[in-house]
């Protein structure tokens, strides 16, 4: 079980930071999203130790958890921010970002997503393919300005994790093939809407050792060295984002140990002006949260028993996805009730509505059970399926605590869908 310092059990209560977890439950109802704030605070401070001193900016990757007081509580700490859309990129500067702290990644820019970006002045974009790069150019020399832009380019490497996130081999759809890229950037320094600012790379997600980091950052380097070559100089390296949490067992590495033979790698080979960008997401925020679930029914029969409860692949789904394995914890734990082995479930009408397998628990219905380390990719890839609202979301900072988005009701769910007329 995931011994999470911020949740501790008191008085035979899991908690949030000081808050008992059944109490928020009891006040706001479930299923119900629980983050602390100590323990987004800590894990910002892992990075922003690891890069004391120097040259180096840590852009939180949106995707994760973009909830504007998450996205707050970072640009208060000093993040810089990793989006992917026009959407994530309002809710940045909607949660106070300063432009020039913003990276904006993925295969697919939309022109109104580029000419937003280009508007509000960001760090960079992270472009994909030759044909993105012609866009970007076009539109900014349409707008009169000039876009700063790094190269995303897929070093063939394998990440070694889920193959659904892994993204840095050459049959996946992202980046450029690195053996492209010379000749991209010259013709990019050919385009007068252009100003080549770095080079980037992400290779997957949830990734738990330094060394596939090490095989992409020795091809980022020959690819700088060979720029260099042909006179082109660039400001930054960017990492992207990916290292891992622990979920169960695993043992990620700290985020200085990755950075620590980056910056002696850039030492070593004189290019030690360049800045350093990582784009963490999961690991920022996936142990600072909780998603607190109600047993419905129990459910029993000769080959499973089921705990159903009001969670539901809606509100979490990654075990669907990815067979994503999640802790499961009884908020009050029970003494003197039978266990016996559950798949939990929620109640959406599909068989890979399921959060969490084969799990040895003391339950009775009403209990109140704690999903964790679901901070990261929970409430923002939640959907409404089966019309179902999704969960509030609290923040807790000690003993105080704050509704950062109140639970959807059911008619807003509908509220912009019309019925045409008969004809
Ligand atoms: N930068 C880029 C360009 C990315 O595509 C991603 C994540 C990140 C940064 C942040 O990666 P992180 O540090 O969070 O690993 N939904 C999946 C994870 C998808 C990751 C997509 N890209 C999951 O729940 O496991």
């Amino acid at each position: 079980m995931t011994a999470a310092p911020h949740f501790p059990i008191r008085d035979g209560i899991l908690h949030a930071e000081n808050l008992p977890l059944t109490d928020l439950a009891d006040q706001y109802g479930s299923p119900l999203y629980v983050y602390s704030r100590a323990a987004l605070q800590e894990a910002w401070r892992r990075y922003d130790s690891a890069v004391a001193g120097r040259n180096a900016l840590i852009c939180y990757g949106v995707k994760a958890n973009s909830n504007l007081a998450v996205l707050h509580e970072f640009q208060q700490l000093g993040a810089g921010f990793d989006i992917v859309s026009g959407g994530e990129l309002a809710r940045v500067l909607a949660a106070g970002a300063a432009p020039g702290r913003i990276v904006f990644s993925g295969v697919g820019k939309q022109g109104w997503e580029i000419r937003k970006a280009l508007a509000a002045g960001i760090k960079c974009f992270n472009v994909e393919s030759a044909a993105e790069l012609e866009r970007l150019a076009d539109m900014a020399q349409e707008m009169g300005v000039r876009a700063p832009v790094s190269l995303r380019v897929n070093p063939d490497v394998d990440a070694r994790t889920h193959p659904y996130i892994s993204t840095g081999l050459k049959e996946n759809k992202f980046g450029i093939d690195i053996q492209q890229a010379p000749a991209l950037y010259r013709q990019a320094q050919q385009m007068s809407g252009l100003e080549i600012v770095g080079v980037d790379c992400h290779i997957g997600s949830q990734i738990t050792e330094i060394s596939p980091y090490l095989d992409a950052l020795d091809k980022l380097l020959a690819l700088i060295d060979a720029l260099a070559a042909d006179g082109i100089q660039l400001r930054h390296l960017d990492l992207g984002g990916g290292l891992g949490i622990r979920y169960t067992d695993e043992t990620p590495p700290h985020p200085a140990e990755l950075l620590n033979p980056v910056f002696a790698a850039l030492q070593a080979r004189g290019l030690d002006h360049l800045q350093i960008i990582l784009e963490p997401g999961r690991s920022l925020v996936g142990n600072a949260g909780v998603l607190l679930t109600r047993v419905e029914y129990l459910k029993y029969s000769d080959v499973r028993n089921f705990a159903i409860v009001d969670a539901a692949m809606n509100d979490l789904m990654r075990p669907a996805l990815y067979q994503a394995w999640h802790d499961v914890v009884p908020v009050q734990p029970r003494t003197g009730t039978r266990t016996d082995t559950y798949d939990i479930v929620g109640p959406i009408c599909e068989s890979g509505d399921w959060l969490a397998k084969d799990r040895e628990l003391p339950l009775e219905q009403g209990d109140l059970l704690a999903i964790l380390s679901a901070g990261a990719y929970g409430f923002s890839m939640s959907s409404q399926y089966n019309t179902r609202p999704r969960a509030a979301e609290v923040l807790v900072d000690g003993s105080q605590h704050w509704l950062i988005r109140p639970r959807e009701t059911v008619q807003e769910l509908y509220a912009h869908e019309r019925i045409p007329p008969r004809t």
